[in-house]
């Protein structure tokens, strides 16, 4: 059996979001689903999950897993939100440990803020399996663009996070605190080691050239033509060149809230003596070397 995946697309974000549903059981995982933030207004809005959970309940899926492919810096997750919708547990990689350290002392978080991991149901180590009906989520730990970073194989599809990209757009930036250009490579590697024809569902999209957006390629069609890591091209040039790109990038647009909300499993920070929450930005700390 091969499981049923189904995409959303977040346009403000370029983000992809999975459903994904055993045929057999209807048991469903909801990978990466996305809140929507207005940096405008400090406003959350839960529309596009709720795209998420209707698709959910109409097609009768029980779900089991919420899974976060890394702490995302670019949208905020909206896993708690799908939680007390639909249920299930909300899951990332293990590494999720040393990504709470390090922004914890980014955010200058107090001791309210345990960074002991306790905020999701589950930490997931690589080579970790877990049911999903008939089929088994298989966890890659894929560190690189974040340590915390893994992939999920499900039956022949392969959901790889920020790694790579569709085919024209290469390849995840590693320059956020914890990345490492060479890790990627190597963590690509693994994903490329997968069968020829398995189905690989990328984290983003960005319609380059203005062409529609994008979410699924395979191993076989990336090894030949990822215009970052194909083959022919060796970890010390895919490391010069994307060193030298991401010396070029500016920070995301919601690197400082997604990452806060997102280190919380993507829950607000806790509300004040007011009843409201607050987010913190420090000042000339980020987009600088750590
Ligand atoms: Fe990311």
């Amino acid at each position: 059996m091969q499981p049923v995946v189904t995409a959303f697309h977040h346009k403000s974000t370029g983000s992809w979001s999975y459903v994904v549903v055993d045929a057999a059981t209807r048991e469903a995982a909801v990978i990466d689903p996305v809140l929507d933030y207005d940096w405008r207004s400090g406003r959350t809005a839960t529309a596009p999950a709720d795209r998420l959970a209707a698709h959910c309940r109409a097609a009768g899926a029980h779900v089991r897993w919420i899974l976060e492919t890394h702490a995302h810096a670019d949208h905020l997750s909206a896993a708690p939100h799908l939680q007390s919708q639909l249920g299930g547990s909300i899951a990332i990689g293990r590494g999720i440990l040393e990504v709470q350290r390090t922004f914890k002392r980014i955010f200058g978080l107090g001791a309210d803020f345990a960074a002991d991991g306790r905020e999701f149901d589950r930490l997931l180590d690589d080579s970790e399996e877990l049911p999903l009906g008939s089929l088994v989520v298989r966890v890659i730990a894929v560190p690189g663009h974040t340590s915390d970073s893994v992939a999920y194989l499900i039956g022949d599809a392969v959901f790889v996070g920020d790694t790579i990209f569709m085919p024209d757009s290469g390849s995840a930036r590693c320059d956020f605190p914890g990345g490492d250009a060479a890790l990627l490579y190597r963590s690509v590697q693994r994903l490329y080691a997968l069968p020829s024809q398995t189905r690989l569902f990328v984290c983003h999209d960005y319609s380059p050239g203005g062409r529609e957006p994008l979410c699924e390629t395979t191993v076989a069609v990336e090894r030949a033509a990822n215009i970052h890591i194909r083959e022919g091209v060796s970890e010390p040039e895919y490391v010069q060149m994307r060193t030298g790109r991401d010396a070029t990038l500016e920070a995301p647009n919601l690197l400082i809230p997604a990452v806060q909300v997102n280190i919380r499993a993507g829950r607000l920070p806790p509300a004040e003596a007011d009843g409201v929450s607050y987010l913190r930005v420090p000042l000339n700390i980020l987009g600088r070397p750590l």
